[in-house]
């Protein structure tokens, strides 16, 4: 089968019961003083603003299952105005046939905010293939050590990830979004990209999908060892908290609408959903996945109104504590 779909097939068996944003507990106020009607979602990154604070963050591409599926997450995308990540472009670099199962996105969501995906290690030429064959707004870089290790055809030279990254920030005019793949970002990480200008983030921490078991079920010999590695989304978003020049975006296990306000709380800027989303439309009809989302936002209002915080820049200044 191909590693995409094996990646789909994979993803859809986990389910994420309990993580680490259950340790973190948002401060009950009896006396909120707001009301629902002056409680507003729009959210600013990238000099732009969007009309919510979560998207849907990187999956896929490079199957045929793959382009069905990003036409449905782009049609989603497209109906709340919300940006949308691809999977990694580097399947439709290797082949251009598969390069429609990409593009897709764009030909449904023409207006969207389209973030393009490649692996590090990459050359500059093909980081500006990838923007030019979406048109993309945003590029994403991820840094994905732990998936190569485990990965049975995986990649074992990790030389040379940030001067890649540092020459392809320096030669693209659109932003650029370092992103993990669930194993989080530790404080050295976030210092030694802050180096070397990148300005954007996502810990994408351990919580939710976990690529060390999808890609031990791919093996023959599972390695166990990396089956618990790396440090949660919640771990991670407390380590990035110095880092004031970072625009952080969360992901890695958001399940529900109360880990994106706990995220935006611990100081992210923005959420990506990427499990979240692969769920939603494969078990239910554009409709139905339509009126969860729907559900999805009216319950961050209603979150936000018993914080008493009118506006996500304002959720920072919530109290919390967190358990580990
Ligand atoms: C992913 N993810 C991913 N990330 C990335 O940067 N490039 C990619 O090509 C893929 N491919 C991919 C395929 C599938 C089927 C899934 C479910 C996920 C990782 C994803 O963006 C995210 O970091 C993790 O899935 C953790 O977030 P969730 O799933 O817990 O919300």
């Amino acid at each position: 089968m191909n590693r995409k779909d094996d990646h789909i097939q994979f993803a859809l068996a986990q389910s994420t019961i309990s993580n680490d944003f259950d340790h973190v507990r948002l401060t009950h106020h009896a006396f909120p003083e707001t009301n629902l009607e002056e409680v507003n979602l729009t959210t600013s990154l990238f000099n732009r603003t969007f009309p919510y604070p979560f998207y849907i963050n990187a999956m896929t591409g490079g199957s045929q299952q793959a382009g069905i599926l990003n036409q449905r997450f782009a049609k989603l995308a497209k109906h709340f105005q919300i940006p949308m990540a691809t999977g990694s472009v580097s399947a439709a670099i290797k082949d251009p046939q598969l390069t429609k199962t990409f593009t897709v996105i764009r030909e449904v969501y023409k207006e969207g905010f389209i973030i393009g995906n490649l692996g590090a290690g990459q050359t500059v030429a093909n980081a500006k293939k990838v923007i030019s064959l979406l048109q993309a707004n945003a590029l994403q870089i991820h840094v994905n050590p732990v998936q190569e290790i485990v990965m049975p055809e995986g990649d074992k030279d990790f030389k040379g990830w940030l001067a890649s990254i540092e020459s392809i920030r320096q030669a693209i005019d659109i932003p650029l979004i370092v992103k993990e793949v669930g194993f989080g970002m530790s404080a050295t990480s976030l210092k030694q990209l802050s180096a070397i200008g990148v300005r954007y983030v996502d810990v994408a921490g351990k919580g939710g999908t976990n690529f060390s078991i999808i890609e031990n079920q791919r093996r023959n010999q599972p390695l166990t060892s990396f089956n618990d590695w790396g440090q949660s989304t919640v771990e991670s978003l407390i380590a990035a908290q110095p880092f004031k020049k970072l625009n952080i975006i969360s992901s890695g296990g958001i399940r529900q609408p109360l880990d994106v306000i706990k995220s935006l709380v611990l100081g992210a800027k923005m959420v990506g959903l990427s499990g979240y989303f692969l769920h939603l439309i494969t078990r239910h009809t554009d409709e139905e996945a339509i009126q969860q989302i729907q559900n999805f936002i009216e319950e961050l209002k209603l979150i936000m109104l018993l914080l008493g915080k009118k506006d996500i820049a304002s959720l920072p200044t919530a109290e919390y504590t967190f358990r580990s």
